[in-house]
Protein backbone atom coordinates (compact mmCIF):
# COMPACT_ATOMS: atom_id res chain seq x y z
CA UNK A 1 0.00 0.00 0.00
CA UNK A 2 1.62 3.54 -1.42
CA UNK A 3 0.98 6.87 0.91
CA UNK A 4 0.65 10.05 -0.73
CA UNK A 5 3.70 12.20 -0.44
CA UNK A 6 1.76 14.57 2.11
CA UNK A 7 0.59 11.58 4.01
CA UNK A 8 3.89 9.69 4.11
CA UNK A 9 5.58 13.21 5.20
CA UNK A 10 3.14 13.04 8.18
CA UNK A 11 3.65 9.76 9.02
CA UNK A 12 7.45 9.90 9.24
CA UNK A 13 7.49 13.42 11.04
CA UNK A 14 4.95 12.18 13.84
CA UNK A 15 4.33 14.79 15.83
CA UNK A 16 7.67 15.84 15.28
CA UNK A 17 9.46 19.40 16.30
CA UNK A 18 11.56 20.20 13.32
CA UNK A 19 14.24 21.80 14.81
CA UNK A 20 15.55 23.07 11.53
CA UNK A 21 12.72 24.90 10.04
CA UNK A 22 13.23 25.46 6.56
CA UNK A 23 11.45 28.25 3.83
CA UNK A 24 12.94 26.78 1.31
CA UNK A 25 16.14 27.30 -1.40
CA UNK A 26 17.94 30.64 -1.17
CA UNK A 27 20.92 30.29 -3.58
CA UNK A 28 23.00 28.13 -5.36
CA UNK A 29 26.87 28.81 -5.66
CA UNK A 30 28.90 27.21 -8.02
CA UNK A 31 32.71 27.54 -8.08
CA UNK A 32 33.58 28.61 -11.93
CA UNK A 33 36.76 29.36 -14.03
CA UNK A 34 35.30 32.43 -15.80
CA UNK A 35 32.34 33.52 -13.89
CA UNK A 36 31.70 36.45 -16.56
CA UNK A 37 31.54 33.85 -19.41
CA UNK A 38 29.51 31.80 -17.28
CA UNK A 39 27.09 34.33 -16.52
CA UNK A 40 26.55 34.95 -20.07
CA UNK A 41 25.54 31.37 -20.67
CA UNK A 42 23.15 31.19 -18.01
CA UNK A 43 21.77 34.60 -19.23
CA UNK A 44 21.89 33.31 -22.83
CA UNK A 45 20.78 29.99 -23.14
CA UNK A 46 19.08 29.48 -19.57
CA UNK A 47 17.44 32.91 -19.33
CA UNK A 48 18.44 33.99 -15.70
CA UNK A 49 18.33 37.53 -15.21
CA UNK A 50 21.03 40.13 -13.89
CA UNK A 51 20.37 40.50 -10.20
CA UNK A 52 23.70 41.19 -8.68
CA UNK A 53 27.56 41.57 -8.39
CA UNK A 54 30.86 41.93 -6.09
CA UNK A 55 33.99 42.28 -7.00
CA UNK A 56 37.04 44.77 -7.46
CA UNK A 57 34.46 47.22 -7.65
CA UNK A 58 32.78 46.58 -4.86
CA UNK A 59 35.93 46.15 -2.66
CA UNK A 60 36.34 42.41 -3.24
CA UNK A 61 40.27 42.01 -3.59
CA UNK A 62 40.51 37.92 -4.49
CA UNK A 63 37.56 36.70 -6.12
CA UNK A 64 34.53 38.15 -7.94
CA UNK A 65 30.83 36.88 -7.87
CA UNK A 66 27.70 37.17 -9.87
CA UNK A 67 24.31 36.75 -9.20
CA UNK A 68 21.38 35.57 -11.65
CA UNK A 69 17.41 35.06 -10.65
CA UNK A 70 14.69 33.29 -12.73
CA UNK A 71 11.72 33.43 -10.77
CA UNK A 72 12.06 32.10 -6.98
CA UNK A 73 15.83 30.21 -8.50
CA UNK A 74 19.10 32.54 -7.55
CA UNK A 75 22.32 31.09 -8.52
CA UNK A 76 25.72 32.72 -7.62
CA UNK A 77 28.93 31.75 -10.10
CA UNK A 78 32.47 32.94 -8.34
CA UNK A 79 35.72 33.35 -9.78
CA UNK A 80 38.81 33.64 -8.04
CA UNK A 81 40.64 36.66 -9.11
CA UNK A 82 44.43 35.62 -7.96
CA UNK A 83 46.41 32.26 -7.77
CA UNK A 84 46.40 29.63 -4.72
CA UNK A 85 43.04 30.20 -3.07
CA UNK A 86 40.40 27.85 -1.68
CA UNK A 87 38.00 29.36 -4.47
CA UNK A 88 41.54 27.67 -6.77
CA UNK A 89 41.67 24.44 -5.12
CA UNK A 90 38.10 23.61 -5.71
CA UNK A 91 38.35 24.12 -9.25
CA UNK A 92 41.60 22.23 -9.84
CA UNK A 93 40.10 19.38 -7.82
CA UNK A 94 36.93 18.97 -9.43
CA UNK A 95 36.08 21.85 -12.24
CA UNK A 96 33.18 23.92 -12.15
CA UNK A 97 30.75 22.90 -9.61
CA UNK A 98 28.70 23.36 -6.74
CA UNK A 99 30.07 24.73 -3.69
CA UNK A 100 27.00 26.37 -2.13
CA UNK A 101 23.53 25.17 -1.28
CA UNK A 102 22.51 27.85 0.48
CA UNK A 103 18.82 27.47 2.53
CA UNK A 104 16.88 30.27 3.73
CA UNK A 105 15.94 30.21 7.43
CA UNK A 106 14.45 32.34 10.19
CA UNK A 107 17.19 32.20 12.64
CA UNK A 108 21.00 31.08 11.07
CA UNK A 109 22.53 30.67 14.51
CA UNK A 110 20.09 28.72 15.90
CA UNK A 111 19.87 26.20 12.34
CA UNK A 112 23.79 26.32 12.81
CA UNK A 113 23.44 25.21 16.66
CA UNK A 114 21.03 22.47 16.07
CA UNK A 115 22.95 21.41 13.48
CA UNK A 116 26.43 21.27 15.01
CA UNK A 117 25.46 20.32 17.91
CA UNK A 118 24.21 17.29 16.13
CA UNK A 119 27.30 16.32 14.79
CA UNK A 120 27.29 19.11 11.57
CA UNK A 121 31.07 19.98 11.05
CA UNK A 122 30.64 23.68 10.93
CA UNK A 123 31.67 25.52 7.90
CA UNK A 124 30.70 29.25 8.91
CA UNK A 125 29.98 30.66 12.51
CA UNK A 126 26.65 32.63 12.44
CA UNK A 127 27.78 35.79 11.04
CA UNK A 128 26.31 39.20 10.77
CA UNK A 129 26.75 41.15 8.02
CA UNK A 130 25.19 44.46 7.00
CA UNK A 131 24.78 47.40 4.77
CA UNK A 132 22.54 50.17 4.51
CA UNK A 133 19.93 47.83 3.60
CA UNK A 134 19.43 45.75 6.55
CA UNK A 135 21.18 43.38 8.35
CA UNK A 136 21.94 39.22 7.18
CA UNK A 137 23.05 36.29 9.54
CA UNK A 138 24.65 33.56 7.60
CA UNK A 139 25.92 30.21 8.95
CA UNK A 140 27.33 27.14 7.80
CA UNK A 141 27.87 23.56 7.75
CA UNK A 142 29.68 20.95 5.18
CA UNK A 143 28.03 18.36 3.77
CA UNK A 144 29.19 15.35 1.42
CA UNK A 145 32.69 16.11 -0.74
CA UNK A 146 33.65 19.89 -0.17
CA UNK A 147 29.96 20.73 -0.72
CA UNK A 148 28.55 23.02 2.43
CA UNK A 149 25.08 24.28 3.49
CA UNK A 150 24.62 28.09 4.65
CA UNK A 151 21.88 29.23 6.43
CA UNK A 152 20.55 32.45 5.05
CA UNK A 153 18.78 34.92 7.44
CA UNK A 154 17.59 37.85 6.11
CA UNK A 155 14.30 38.90 7.10
CA UNK A 156 15.90 42.16 8.38
CA UNK A 157 17.29 42.67 4.87
CA UNK A 158 15.90 44.97 1.76
CA UNK A 159 18.87 45.11 -0.45
CA UNK A 160 19.01 43.00 -3.91
CA UNK A 161 21.09 40.41 -2.70
CA UNK A 162 23.57 40.04 0.47
CA UNK A 163 25.29 42.93 1.68
CA UNK A 164 28.91 43.59 -0.33
CA UNK A 165 26.55 43.02 -3.50
CA UNK A 166 25.44 45.94 -5.66
CA UNK A 167 22.98 46.08 -8.45
CA UNK A 168 24.13 44.20 -11.43
CA UNK A 169 21.49 46.04 -13.94
CA UNK A 170 22.58 45.34 -17.51
CA UNK A 171 20.71 46.16 -20.91
CA UNK A 172 21.37 43.00 -21.78
CA UNK A 173 18.57 40.96 -20.71
CA UNK A 174 17.20 37.53 -22.37
CA UNK A 175 13.71 36.36 -22.52
CA UNK A 176 13.15 33.74 -19.32
CA UNK A 177 12.39 30.62 -19.98
CA UNK A 178 9.86 29.75 -17.45
CA UNK A 179 11.72 28.32 -14.96
CA UNK A 180 10.12 28.82 -11.49
CA UNK A 181 11.88 27.23 -8.35
CA UNK A 182 14.36 24.67 -7.38
CA UNK A 183 12.54 21.09 -7.10
CA UNK A 184 15.23 19.17 -6.25
CA UNK A 185 19.15 18.45 -5.85
CA UNK A 186 21.04 15.50 -5.97
CA UNK A 187 24.05 14.67 -4.59
CA UNK A 188 26.39 11.50 -6.01
CA UNK A 189 28.33 9.78 -3.07
CA UNK A 190 31.10 7.43 -2.85
CA UNK A 191 31.26 3.82 -2.51
CA UNK A 192 29.16 2.26 0.75
CA UNK A 193 28.72 6.27 1.39
CA UNK A 194 24.60 6.55 1.08
CA UNK A 195 23.36 5.80 4.17
CA UNK A 196 26.12 7.75 5.85
CA UNK A 197 24.87 10.43 4.43
CA UNK A 198 21.41 9.56 4.83
CA UNK A 199 22.26 9.00 8.46
CA UNK A 200 23.63 12.75 7.89
CA UNK A 201 20.20 14.42 6.52
CA UNK A 202 18.24 12.82 9.31
CA UNK A 203 20.06 12.78 12.23
CA UNK A 204 21.77 16.20 11.79
CA UNK A 205 19.33 17.86 9.39
CA UNK A 206 16.12 16.32 10.68
CA UNK A 207 15.26 14.89 6.84
CA UNK A 208 13.65 11.84 6.83
CA UNK A 209 13.88 9.49 3.72
CA UNK A 210 10.70 10.00 1.55
CA UNK A 211 11.35 7.10 -1.26
CA UNK A 212 13.73 4.32 -1.95
CA UNK A 213 14.67 2.53 -4.74
CA UNK A 214 17.04 -0.09 -5.06
CA UNK A 215 19.54 -1.13 -7.24
CA UNK A 216 17.49 -3.75 -8.98
CA UNK A 217 15.07 -0.57 -9.92
CA UNK A 218 17.36 1.27 -11.53
CA UNK A 219 19.97 -1.18 -13.00
CA UNK A 220 20.58 -1.48 -16.63
CA UNK A 221 22.51 -3.41 -18.13
CA UNK A 222 25.66 -1.26 -18.01
CA UNK A 223 25.06 1.00 -15.25
CA UNK A 224 23.73 0.74 -11.93
CA UNK A 225 23.44 3.11 -9.07
CA UNK A 226 21.29 3.42 -5.51
CA UNK A 227 19.08 6.02 -4.58
CA UNK A 228 17.37 7.94 -1.58
CA UNK A 229 15.07 11.06 -1.06
CA UNK A 230 15.45 12.83 1.81
CA UNK A 231 12.93 16.11 2.56
CA UNK A 232 13.03 17.99 4.88
CA UNK A 233 9.82 18.60 6.98
CA UNK A 234 7.48 20.69 4.96
CA UNK A 235 8.80 19.25 2.01
CA UNK A 236 10.54 22.51 0.90
CA UNK A 237 13.92 20.43 0.25
CA UNK A 238 14.52 17.29 -1.46
CA UNK A 239 17.62 16.02 -1.70
CA UNK A 240 18.02 12.83 -3.50
CA UNK A 241 21.38 10.89 -2.84
CA UNK A 242 22.99 8.52 -5.46
CA UNK A 243 25.56 5.78 -5.04
CA UNK A 244 27.05 3.76 -7.31
CA UNK A 245 26.23 0.36 -7.58
CA UNK A 246 27.98 -2.72 -9.33
CA UNK A 247 27.10 -3.37 -12.86
CA UNK A 248 28.29 -4.69 -16.64
CA UNK A 249 29.97 -1.56 -17.29
CA UNK A 250 31.05 1.37 -15.13
CA UNK A 251 28.40 3.32 -13.22
CA UNK A 252 27.75 6.50 -14.48
CA UNK A 253 27.69 7.95 -10.67
CA UNK A 254 31.27 6.14 -10.37
CA UNK A 255 32.32 8.31 -13.94
CA UNK A 256 31.20 11.68 -11.77
CA UNK A 257 33.13 10.90 -8.81
CA UNK A 258 36.37 9.88 -10.72
CA UNK A 259 35.57 13.17 -12.80
CA UNK A 260 34.61 15.31 -10.09
CA UNK A 261 37.29 14.09 -7.26
CA UNK A 262 34.59 13.20 -4.74
CA UNK A 263 31.30 13.77 -3.55
CA UNK A 264 28.93 16.52 -5.24
CA UNK A 265 26.00 17.96 -6.62
CA UNK A 266 24.82 15.98 -9.42
CA UNK A 267 21.64 17.27 -10.87
CA UNK A 268 19.66 20.41 -10.25
CA UNK A 269 15.50 19.95 -11.18
CA UNK A 270 14.29 23.12 -11.81
CA UNK A 271 10.49 23.08 -12.48
CA UNK A 272 8.31 24.86 -14.89
CA UNK A 273 4.69 25.57 -15.30
CA UNK A 274 4.94 25.04 -18.85
CA UNK A 275 7.72 22.59 -19.95
CA UNK A 276 7.05 22.34 -23.55
CA UNK A 277 7.39 26.09 -23.92
CA UNK A 278 10.76 25.59 -21.69
CA UNK A 279 12.23 23.19 -23.13
CA UNK A 280 11.55 24.96 -26.97
CA UNK A 281 13.10 27.92 -25.29
CA UNK A 282 16.26 26.09 -23.94
CA UNK A 283 16.59 24.41 -27.09
CA UNK A 284 16.51 27.45 -29.07
CA UNK A 285 19.29 28.87 -26.92
CA UNK A 286 21.74 25.68 -27.48
CA UNK A 287 20.83 23.75 -24.22
CA UNK A 288 21.72 19.98 -25.06
CA UNK A 289 19.56 17.35 -23.74
CA UNK A 290 19.98 13.80 -23.59
CA UNK A 291 18.73 11.67 -26.47
CA UNK A 292 15.85 9.96 -26.17
CA UNK A 293 15.07 6.75 -28.35
CA UNK A 294 11.84 7.12 -30.34
CA UNK A 295 11.01 3.67 -29.21
CA UNK A 296 10.51 5.27 -25.62
CA UNK A 297 7.01 6.42 -27.10
CA UNK A 298 5.79 3.55 -28.55
CA UNK A 299 3.99 2.15 -25.10
CA UNK A 300 4.33 5.40 -23.66
CA UNK A 301 0.35 5.72 -22.34
CA UNK A 302 0.54 1.76 -21.93
CA UNK A 303 2.59 2.83 -18.85
CA UNK A 304 1.37 6.01 -17.88
CA UNK A 305 -2.58 6.14 -19.21
CA UNK A 306 -3.84 9.19 -19.93
CA UNK A 307 -2.04 12.73 -20.32
CA UNK A 308 -3.17 15.94 -20.97
CA UNK A 309 -0.41 16.41 -23.48
CA UNK A 310 -0.44 15.19 -27.30
CA UNK A 311 2.01 12.81 -27.85
CA UNK A 312 3.94 13.70 -30.78
CA UNK A 313 5.60 17.49 -29.63
CA UNK A 314 6.51 15.35 -26.39
CA UNK A 315 7.93 12.82 -28.62
CA UNK A 316 9.80 16.01 -30.73
CA UNK A 317 11.15 17.18 -27.68
CA UNK A 318 12.30 14.11 -26.36
CA UNK A 319 10.24 15.29 -23.05
CA UNK A 320 9.51 11.90 -20.50
CA UNK A 321 6.71 10.91 -18.58
CA UNK A 322 6.12 9.39 -15.46
CA UNK A 323 3.21 8.62 -13.37
CA UNK A 324 2.90 7.69 -9.56
CA UNK A 325 -0.31 7.26 -7.17
CA UNK A 326 -0.69 11.23 -7.39
CA UNK A 327 -0.39 12.11 -11.14
CA UNK A 328 2.42 12.36 -13.40
CA UNK A 329 5.45 14.33 -14.03
CA UNK A 330 7.16 15.49 -17.31
CA UNK A 331 11.18 15.85 -17.21
CA UNK A 332 13.93 15.45 -19.61
CA UNK A 333 17.73 16.31 -18.53
CA UNK A 334 20.31 18.11 -20.16
CA UNK A 335 23.51 16.52 -20.90
CA UNK A 336 26.50 17.73 -18.61
CA UNK A 337 26.94 21.38 -18.66
CA UNK A 338 30.69 21.32 -18.06
CA UNK A 339 33.64 19.69 -19.82
CA UNK A 340 33.51 17.26 -17.28
CA UNK A 341 31.15 14.87 -17.37
CA UNK A 342 29.28 15.98 -13.76
CA UNK A 343 26.30 18.34 -13.42
CA UNK A 344 23.36 18.90 -15.14
CA UNK A 345 20.18 19.63 -15.06
CA UNK A 346 16.65 18.73 -14.67
CA UNK A 347 13.33 20.24 -16.30
CA UNK A 348 10.22 18.96 -14.40
CA UNK A 349 6.97 19.82 -14.81
CA UNK A 350 4.66 17.96 -11.95
CA UNK A 351 1.18 17.28 -12.40
CA UNK A 352 -0.30 15.73 -9.46
CA UNK A 353 2.64 13.54 -9.14
CA UNK A 354 5.32 13.78 -6.17
CA UNK A 355 7.88 11.59 -6.85
CA UNK A 356 11.09 11.77 -9.29
CA UNK A 357 10.62 9.77 -12.29
CA UNK A 358 11.68 6.47 -10.97
CA UNK A 359 9.69 4.71 -13.81
CA UNK A 360 12.09 6.66 -16.55
CA UNK A 361 15.22 5.98 -14.80
CA UNK A 362 15.96 2.89 -16.94
CA UNK A 363 15.01 4.75 -20.06
CA UNK A 364 17.44 8.03 -18.79
CA UNK A 365 20.05 5.61 -17.73
CA UNK A 366 20.17 3.80 -21.09
CA UNK A 367 20.13 7.05 -22.86
CA UNK A 368 23.29 8.62 -20.46
CA UNK A 369 24.99 5.35 -21.30
CA UNK A 370 25.16 6.11 -24.67
CA UNK A 371 26.57 9.56 -24.34
CA UNK A 372 29.16 7.57 -22.21
CA UNK A 373 29.83 5.04 -24.87
CA UNK A 374 30.76 8.31 -27.23
CA UNK A 375 33.16 9.73 -24.70
CA UNK A 376 34.66 6.17 -24.19
CA UNK A 377 34.36 5.78 -20.31
CA UNK A 378 31.69 2.97 -20.19
FE1 LIG B 1 15.97 14.42 -10.49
Amino acid sequence: MQHTETEEIKKIFPNAQDFLPLNGTDFIELYVGNAKQSAHYYQTAWGFQPLAYRGLETGAKDHVSYVLRQDKITIMLTSPLKPDGPINDHINKHGDGVKVVALWVDDAAKSWKETTSRGADSFLEPTLSEDKDGQVVVSGIHTYGETVHLFVERSRYNGVFLPGFIEWNPDYRPASVGLKYVDHMVGNVGWNEMNKWVEFYSKVMGFAQLVSFDDKDISTDYTALMSKVMTNGNGRIKFPINEPAEGKKKSQIEEYIDFYNGAGVQHIALATDNIMETVTALKKNGVEFLYVPDTYYDDLLDRVGEIDEDLAPLRELGILVDRDDEGYLLQLFTKPVLDRPTMFFEIIQRKGAQSFGKGNFKALFESIEREQERRGTL
